[in-house]
């Protein structure tokens, strides 16, 4: 069964009725379905079982601790990008060795504590990068396991802010640069080469770019490997795109696949930095309409979900379907193409543009495929309160983050009392 669909006109969430969760927890509000999560890691799992592998679930699509911890009772593994991250994966059972440290600047700090609770590797990502963690390895008596992240230049064929591999992105070590990048590693007293990763992009619809890429990450390690330098793992980061409306992306099995067949008969331990495959779908945001107010030029309904609750159609003019909650059963007939607009006091703040709905003030709202990038790049722009998040789980209602308060934005801030 599918994680949301309608019974009898009612959207459900699992085998809860939507309308009930916003009855008492209000709204916006994001929702989750537990057995998606745990369906779309297995995708994962499953296509992985016959060679060495790790899934590291990228912690920044969707970071509550409920959603890791559901994810590290199936042996996930995560890739981080910051303390915050990792300290979250700790909060939630996580196991660290099974930790990948991803980002172009990591402090000495995030390194001293990924060293402390014993990661299993840091994606480094520039000389800079590799002479810090060398050195606070050092200082700290320890030996920093170590990929190199290779920007191999393919053109993920995705929106340009989400496009990571290509040269002149700022993310990785160039193809040209690489060996000699590693060979200094490999000197380095306190680092120890164990893989290579990459990342092209993301919500990527083909399987080809991938290909590319790995090809071209697999000639330097037959390069390395003459050199004496054994990479024993090779990370391919996320990107697998989803469903948002007609895309029609690679099946994960497929996709893996495919991969599989690259590397076969070669001793490389395979890792993988999904995000948005796994927790894109397994969420919605909840919203309900404020007021109505159809204009000569456009109707806009004005709903009380805004760009600080779900940034993705403000920041890329990213496209989510928006469906109502209870479906009336007249609907086709009163549908108008209505702009979803928030309270946020911005023209760009605005859920979905032209979209055929039949509206009155106070229907309950579902923007869909929302459980990845949704909350982690929600904001207290114009003082708005985050929203709350909800783990459904069968029949049974989690509250996983309370709405935020006032209260909650106010702490930390203080009067100068002059
Ligand atoms: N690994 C690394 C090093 C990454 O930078 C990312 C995402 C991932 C893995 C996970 O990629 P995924 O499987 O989710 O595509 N905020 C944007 C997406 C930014 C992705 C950034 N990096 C959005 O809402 O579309």
């Amino acid at each position: 069964t599918q994680a949301f669909e309608y019974r009898a006109n009612q959207l459900f969430a699992e085998d809860v009725a939507v309308k009930d969760i916003h009855a008492q927890y209000g709204s916006p509000c994001y929702i989750y379905s537990r057995a998606a999560f745990e369906n779309h890691f297995m995708a994962y799992e499953n296509a992985l079982t016959d060679v060495p592998h790790l899934v590291c679930y990228a912690v920044k699509a969707n970071s509550n601790i409920a959603v890791l911890n559901i994810l590290s009772k199936l042996g996930a593994g995560f890739d981080i990008v910051s303390v915050g991250e990792l300290e979250r994966v700790v909060a939630a059972g996580g196991d660290a060795s099974k930790v990948v440290f991803s980002g172009v600047a990591k402090t000495e700090a995030e390194i001293k504590r990924a060293l402390e609770l014993g990661i299993y590797c840091f994606n480094a990502e520039s000389d800079a990068e590799l002479d810090r963690i060398n050195k606070v390895a050092g200082e700290q008596g320890k030996t920093a396991d170590i990929s190199l992240r290779v920007n191999p230049d393919v053109d993920a064929k995705t929106h340009p802010y989400i496009s990571t591999g290509l040269k002149e992105n700022k993310f990785g070590i160039s193809v040209d640069h690489a060996i000699a990048c590693y060979q200094r590693a490999h000197a380095m007293e306190h680092l120890n080469v164990v893989g290579m990763d990459c990342h092209i992009g993301s919500q990527l619809t083909e399987i080809q770019p991938f290909i590319d890429a790995m090809d071209r990450l697999l000639m330097l390690i037959d390069a390395l490997a003459e050199q004496g330098i054994i990479i024993k793992h090779l990370d391919l980061g996320g990107g697998l795109g989803v469903v948002y409306d007609d895309e029609q992306p690679p099946a994960v099995a497929d996709f893996i696949d495919a991969i599989k067949q690259r590397v076969e008969g070669r001793n490389l331990k395979l890792i993988f930095e999904p995000g948005r495959s796994i927790a894109a779908n397994a969420g919605i945001m909840t919203t309900q309409v404020e007021f109505l107010k159809p204009t000569e030029h456009k109707n806009f309904a004005i709903i009380d979900g805004a760009m600080n609750d779900l940034l993705r159609p403000s920041l890329y003019g990213a496209w989510q379907a928006i469906v109502p909650v209870s479906i009336r059963p007249d609907a086709e007939q009163d549908k108008k193409l209505w702009d979803l607009v928030g309270p946020v006091c911005e023209t760009g703040d605005f859920l979905g543009k032209d979209r055929e709905l039949d509206l009155q003030p106070g229907d309950l709202l579902a923007v869909k495929s929302a459980g990845a990038y949704g909350f982690t790049m929600s904001s207290n722009y114009n003082s708005r309160n985050r929203a709350a998040e909800i783990m459904v789980d069968g029949d049974k209602v989690h509250l996983i983050r309370q709405r935020e308060t006032i209260e909650h934005q106010l702490t930390g801030e203080q009067l100068i009392n002059e």
